[in-house]
């Protein structure tokens, strides 16, 4: 059966929308339909993708107008005789046709700091609890879709924010680090607000709901970041314990401004040792968990009650 389809073609220089008839078949996704019409009618329309499997989040577009992945997008969701239109997402330039340049994206991740190793703990002897495992398994299902960007008011339509803004997808990277207990820098959420642009952000939830992941982008990460980043700035007991520590502080952090060198104590990855016989010590994979030596100091107990943590986890839904 054949279904009409509005297609953006065009570059950097300007398009428009053209109509094309195409054949649907049953149990197909508009990743299909852009396949089919490249085949038969339109051999030059450019479009990304890669996996066809929801995976690896190139294959993003808006369809209807709504932002979403043509390969998880099933043509059953559409009305007989509707009328699908097919245009690049809005908030990137457009290379050519459904191609943008996604670039914004990699300048935003390579700012952020990335994790600061443990001093005085060696890789191999790291040690989570299952819990903070789960709490940060969430963010790590992102595909690097850039949906959440693209939807996102603050940078959709407005260029001349970008230089100060990261966007969702830059504020679950630092919630995720922030929550992570080996990581060494206490400063995730000043920085997030300083210089990520956090404070641009007015919790719409619209990246929430554009993630094909489903990760609770605002309840889970960006909205405890803003909360714990007023509680301290506001908590007058947490005030005058950070002006007692600042001159510690700044002695031994870089300032947040700059992209982030690993604090000095900071270990690089080392491989893992092998014996005579060219194989691993795999006392390091039977040995108990209790073995190593907590990263956390001596003066907490596990597990930790749940009123005094800090983070919801993904399973439960809303805050408590
Ligand atoms: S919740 Fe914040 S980051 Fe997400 S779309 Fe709204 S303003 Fe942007
Ligand atoms: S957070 Fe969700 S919408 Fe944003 S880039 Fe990752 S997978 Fe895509
Ligand atoms: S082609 Fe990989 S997510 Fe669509």
């Amino acid at each position: 059966m054949k279904r009409h389809f509005r297609v953006w073609r065009g570059d950097a220089g300007g398009g428009d929308l053209r109509d094309f008839e195409v054949e649907v078949n049953e149990g197909e996704v508009v990743l299909d339909i852009i396949h089919r019409l490249q085949a038969t009618q339109a051999p030059d329309l450019a479009c990304r993708w890669n996996c066809k499997a929801g995976k690896c989040g190139s294959c993003s577009m808006e369809i209807n107008g709504k932002p979403r992945l043509g390969c998880m997008t099933r043509m059953s969701t559409f009305a007989e005789n509707e009328l699908i239109t097919i245009t690049p997402i809005r908030t990137f330039p457009v290379i050519r046709d459904l191609v943008t340049d996604v670039s914004f994206n990699y300048e935003k991740a390579r700012e952020t700091p990335a994790f600061a190793p443990p001093s005085g703990v060696a890789p191999g002897d790291y040690r989570m609890q299952q819990v903070d495992v789960e709490r940060s398994q969430e963010f790590r299902k992102c595909i690097e879709c850039f949906l959440c960007q693209n939807t996102c008011h603050v940078i959709r339509d407005h260029d001349e924010n970008k230089p100060a803004f990261s966007g969702p997808r830059s504020f679950i990277r630092a919630a995720e680090l922030d929550m992570h207990p080996l990581d060494s820098r206490s400063d995730r959420k000043e920085y997030a607000q300083a210089s990520q642009g956090l404070g641009y952000c007015n919790i719409t939830k619209c990246c929430t709901e554009v993630c094909p992941e489903h990760i609770q982008i605002t309840d889970n990460a960006i909205i405890p970041m803003k909360e714990r980043v007023v509680d301290r700035r506001y908590d007058p007991l947490v005030w005058l314990g950070r002006k007692i520590l600042r001159r510690d502080q700044l002695e031994t952090r870089p300032a947040p401004s700059s992209v982030a060198a690993p604090p000095s104590s900071a270990r690089l990855p080392a491989s893992a040792a092998v014996g005579p016989d060219g194989h691993m010590d795999i006392a390091e994979l039977t040995a108990p968990l209790q073995g190593g030596p907590s990263p956390f100091g001596d003066d907490l107990t596990f597990p930790i009650a749940p009123e005094e943590l800090l983070y919801n986890h993904p399973d439960k839904g809303n805050k408590p």
